[in-house]
C-alpha cells in the first residue's frame, strides 16, 4: 500500500489505547510524590470568610494543606496561554461555584480526599448572577477570545427586509454544554535545581510551557511540559487551567512531586465549557428564495473576570450570497466559571440558528431546502467579496443528497409502525485556524528514521498522519518511522485545536522531509559515481558517505502568527459541507431516535481518510448530543451547575448511534491552505447536526423546535 498522502492507514495508537497500555498523566508515579485533592468553594459568589486547616491536617497522611496565604502572587497574566486572567488562590474572592480554596496534600490520593472533605470553609454569599439576555454587553477588543468583530455590517439590512417577498425571523436557544473528555485533567509536577516539569493532560504543551512561565515569572526554557497521551480535549485543555498552575506550585513549596488529578465534578467548573447562547435571526428572501438581508444577534454567558464570547454569526458571515447582512455577538456575565472553546465553537451553535431558520424560509416559500441552499450558494466571501481559497461545497451538497437519496425521500412524513420518520438537511461551514509548527526528521545509518515535533495527540489520528507523511516523502515503509512528540524539548508546534494540527504539523513534517532528502541528493551528488546502478537506499548512501546519521528541520509558518478565519491574505478561507439526516419520531412516548446520516464535505485534501472519516462519525455523533441529549443545567437558586458527573449529563454512547452514517468528502485541493492542500476536519462534523436533526423533526411532526436539546417533552 502506498503509504504516503491520501492512504488510509490504521492508526498505530489504536492497540495501546484500547488495552490500557497508553499512559496517561495521572498514570506517571515518582518516588516521594503527594497526592494533591482541592477544597472547592460551594457559593457562587461572595468572600471566604474564615479557613481551618486543623482538622484535615489530624487525617493520617496528609502532610500539608495550603491556603491562599502560602501561595507566591502570581505576575498578571495574558490570555491564552492561561485560560483566564485571574488566577485561583490569589485573594478571599469568590467568583464562581467550584473555585479552589486550599489545596490538602497527602501520601495516598484517599488521604488527600479525606483531608479536603474535612477542612472547614466559612463563606459570606451573594446572590448569584445569572444569564441574562438584557444584561448584554460589547466584549472588551483587549481580550484574546474577542477575534472577531463584535459587529459586522454590509448593505441596508432594514431595505432588503422590506423588499422581501417572505421574511422568517426567530429566537432559537441552548444551554450549557460541558466537553466531558474521558480522561480528566492530570498533572504531576516537578522541582529539580530550579527547573520545572510536568507530565499533563495538554492540547497545547508549549501553551502550558508559557502560561506558568508568565505566571511564575521564570524563563520557559526552565519548564518542560511532557503530554504524552491526552484522553480527549475539544477544547477542555487548549490553555493552561488551575491544575497545572496549583501543581507546579504545590511542588515549588513542599520541595516534593505533586499529583493534581481533577475528580469528574471538577471537570465541569476549572476547564471550560460550551456557553449559554441566545440567539435571533432574520431572513428575507425574494420570491426565487434569493435572500435580500440576513440579520443574526447573538448573547453567550460569560464569567465575572473574561470576556470569553461565542461568535454564532460566524458562520452567517461566510455561508450565503446576500445583498445585507448584519451581525452582532454580545456577551452577559455570570457568576460561573469561564466558558471555553467547545468542540465546533462560533459556527456550532450559530448554524444551528441559521440552518433552522433556512429551513423555515424554505418551508414559507415551499421550496426544497437544499434548492433555498443552492439558490444563495456564495461564489465569494458575503462579508467582504475576497474570492475562496477553495471551495467545493456544490459538488458536497450534489453528491451527498445522492448518496442520502435526498431528491427521492418521500415529500410527507413516512410511518415505520410506532415510529414517523422525517427528514432534514442543513450547511456545515468553519473556520480555518493555522498555527506556525516545527518538526524534525532524523535518518539513522541503520535506516531507522526518527521524527521529533512538541505537539500532543489528543486522539484523533496524528500519532498515524504525521509518520505516514514522512514515510510518503522518504519513500521508505511506515515501520521504519519512531515518532516522539508532546515533549516541550522537541520542536514548536501550536495547540491541538481549531482543527489545525494535520494541516499545520503535516505541513512541517513534509518540509523536514523534503529538506532530508535535499540533503541526501547532495550528499549522493558528491560521492563517486554509480552509472547505471539501482538507486541507492537512502541509509546505504548514508553509510557509504561515513555518517551516523542526517537530520532536517522543517517548518511551517504564513506570516501572522493567528490566522482566524482566513482574516490574513488576499483569500477568504473556510471549510464546507452539507449534513442529511433521518429522524424518527414517537410522538406517543415523546422519543427520538437518528436511523441515518450522510456527512459530505468540501474541506480540501484528505491525508488520512480512515482518520478522517472517523473524526467525522464523531462529529456527527457530537452533534447529535447537542441536538438530543445535552445540557448543563443551572440551578437558578445556588448559580451552579447542578449535575456534575456523567450519570447527570446525558451524551450519546453507541446504542444511541446508528451504523448508517455515511462520510463523504469531495476531491479537492487548497492550493493557498498550505502546501498539503489540506485544511483542518475535526470540528466541522458537528456543525449542522442539530438544525438538520430539528429540521427532521419539523418533517415528521409538523412542530418548530428552537430550544435545544429537543427532549421527550418537546415532542409530545
Ligand atoms: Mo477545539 S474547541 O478547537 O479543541
Amino acid at each position: 500500500m502506498n503509504e504516503g498522502l491520501g492512504s488510509p492507514m490504521p492508526r498505530r495508537d489504536g492497540r495501546i489505547k484500547v488495552t490500557g497500555a497508553a499512559r496517561f498523566a495521572a498514570d506517571v508515579k515518582l518516588p516521594g510524590l503527594l497526592h494533591a485533592a482541592l477544597v472547592t468553594a460551594p457559593i457562587a459568589r461572595g468572600r471566604l470568610v474564615a479557613l481551618d486547616p486543623a482538622p484535615a491536617l489530624a487525617v493520617p497522611g496528609v502532610a500539608r494543606v495550603l491556603t491562599a496565604a502560602d501561595m507566591p502572587r502570581f505576575a498578571a497574566v495574558t490570555t491564552p496561554p492561561m485560560a483566564t486572567a485571574v488566577q485561583p488562590m490569589q485573594d478571599d474572592v469568590i467568583r464562581f461555584e467550584g473555585q479552589p480554596v486550599a489545596i490538602v496534600l497527602a501520601a495516598t490520593p484517599e488521604a488527600a480526599e479525606a483531608g479536603a472533605a474535612r477542612v472547614a470553609a466559612r463563606y459570606a454569599a451573594d446572590a448569584p448572577l445569572l444569564f441574562s439576555g438584557e444584561r448584554a454587553e460589547v466584549p472588551s477588543r483587549e481580550s484574546f477570545y474577542v477575534f472577531e468583530e463584535p459587529d459586522l455590517a454590509r448593505g441596508d439590512v432594514p431595505a432588503g427586509l422590506a423588499a422581501a417577498a417572505h421574511r422568517v425571523a426567530a429566537r432559537y436557544h441552548q444551554p450549557p454544554r460541558h466537553h466531558n473528555p474521558m480522561e480528566n485533567s492530570a498533572t504531576l509536577a516537578v522541582w529539580e535545581d530550579g527547573r520545572l516539569t510536568l507530565h499533563t493532560a495538554a492540547q497545547w504543551t508549549y501553551g502550558v510551557r508559557y502560561g506558568l512561565a508568565g505566571a511564575l515569572g521564570l524563563a520557559p526554557e526552565r519548564i518542560r511540559v511532557l503530554a504524552a497521551h491526552t484522553g480527549g480535549g475539544f477544547g477542555a485543555k487548549g490553555y493552561t487551567w488551575p491544575h497545572q498552575l496549583l501543581a507546579a506550585v504545590a511542588a515549588q513549596v513542599t520541595g516534593r512531586p505533586v499529583r493534581l488529578a481533577y475528580t469528574r465534578a471538577q471537570m465541569y467548573t476549572m476547564t471550560g465549557y460550551q456557553p449559554e447562547v441566545a440567539q435571533e435571526v432574520t431572513l428575507g428572501a425574494d420570491a426565487a428564495g434569493r435572500l435580500t438581508a440576513v440579520r443574526h444577534a447573538s448573547v453567550s454567558n460569560t464569567s465575572l473576570t473574561d470576556d470569553y464570547i461565542e461568535f454564532a454569526h460566524a458562520g452567517s458571515a461566510g455561508m450565503y450570497a446576500t445583498p445585507a447582512l448584519q451581525l452582532s455577538a454580545r456577551m452577559a456575565r455570570t457568576s460561573l466559571n469561564i466558558p471555553m472553546a467547545m468542540r465546533a465553537p462560533h459556527e456550532g451553535p450559530g448554524m444551528f440558528a441559521l440552518e433552522s431558520a433556512m429551513d423555515e424560509m424554505a418551508h414559507a416559500l415551499g421550496m426544497d431546502p437544499l434548492d433555498l441552499r443552492l439558490a444563495n450558494h456564495a461564489d465569494a466571501d458575503p462579508s467582504d467579496g475576497r474570492p475562496w481559497s477553495s471551495k467545493k461545497l456544490r459538488e458536497a451538497y450534489g453528491e451527498g443528497a445522492a448518496l442520502f437519496g435526498w431528491r427521492e425521500r418521500p415529500r410527507q412524513a413516512a410511518r415505520d409502525g410506532h415510529w414517523i420518520l422525517g427528514t432534514g438537511m442543513a450547511s456545515c461551514i468553519m473556520t480555518v485556524f493555522r498555527f506556525p509548527a516545527s518538526a524534525r526528521i532524523t535518518l539513522r545509518a541503520d535506516g531507522q528514521v526518527v521524527l521529533e515535533a512538541g505537539t500532543q495527540d489528543i486522539g484523533t489520528g496524528t500519532l498515524t498522519i504525521f509518520p505516514q507523511i514522512a514515510a510518503g516523502e522518504l519513500g521508505i515503509p511506515i515501520e521504519r518511522v519512531t515518532l516522539r512528540h508532546g515533549d516541550t524539548d522537541l520542536p514548536e508546534t501550536g495547540g491541538t485545536f481549531g482543527s489545525s494540527s494535520t494541516a499545520c504539523v503535516g505541513a512541517a513534517v513534509q518540509d523536514a522531509a523534503r529538506k532530508l532528502r535535499a540533503r541526501l541528493d547532495g550528499i549522493a551528488a558528491l560521492q563517486p559515481a554509480s552509472l547505471g546502478a539501482p538507486a541507492e537506499a537512502p541509509e546505504a548512501l548514508l553509510r557509504r558517505a561515513g555518517l551516523a546519521d542526517l537530520s532536517a528541520e522543517g517548518r511551517y509558518e504564513f506570516g501572522r502568527p493567528f490566522d482566524a478565519a482566513g482574516h490574513a491574505g488576499s483569500h477568504a478561507m473556510r471549510t464546507f459541507g452539507a449534513v442529511f439526516v433521518e429522524v424518527a419520531v414517537d410522538p406517543e412516548l415523546g422519543l427520538m431516535r437518528l436511523r441515518r446520516a450522510v456527512g459530505s464535505y468540501s474541506v480540501g485534501r484528505i491525508v488520512n481518510p480512515r482518520t478522517a472519516r472517523s473524526q467525522m462519525i464523531g462529529g456527527i455523533t457530537w452533534g447529535w448530543g447537542m441536538a438530543a441529549m445535552e445540557a448543563s443545567v443551572v440551578d437558578p437558586a445556588l448559580g451552579r451547575f447542578l449535575s456534575k458527573n456523567l450519570s447527570g449529563v446525558a451524551i450519546p454512547v453507541n446504542a444511541d448511534i446508528p451504523a448508517d452514517i455515511r462520510i463523504h468528502f469531495v476531491d479537492e485541493v487548497d492550493p493557498h491552505a498550505g502546501p498539503l492542500g489540506a485544511k483542518g476536519i475535526g470540528e466541522i462534523g458537528a456543525v449542522g447536526v442539530a438544525a438538520a436533526v430539528a429540521n427532521a423533526v419539523f418533517h415528521a411532526t409538523g412542530r418548530r423546535i428552537r430550544d435545544l436539546p429537543i427532549l421527550p417533552e418537546g415532542l409530545l
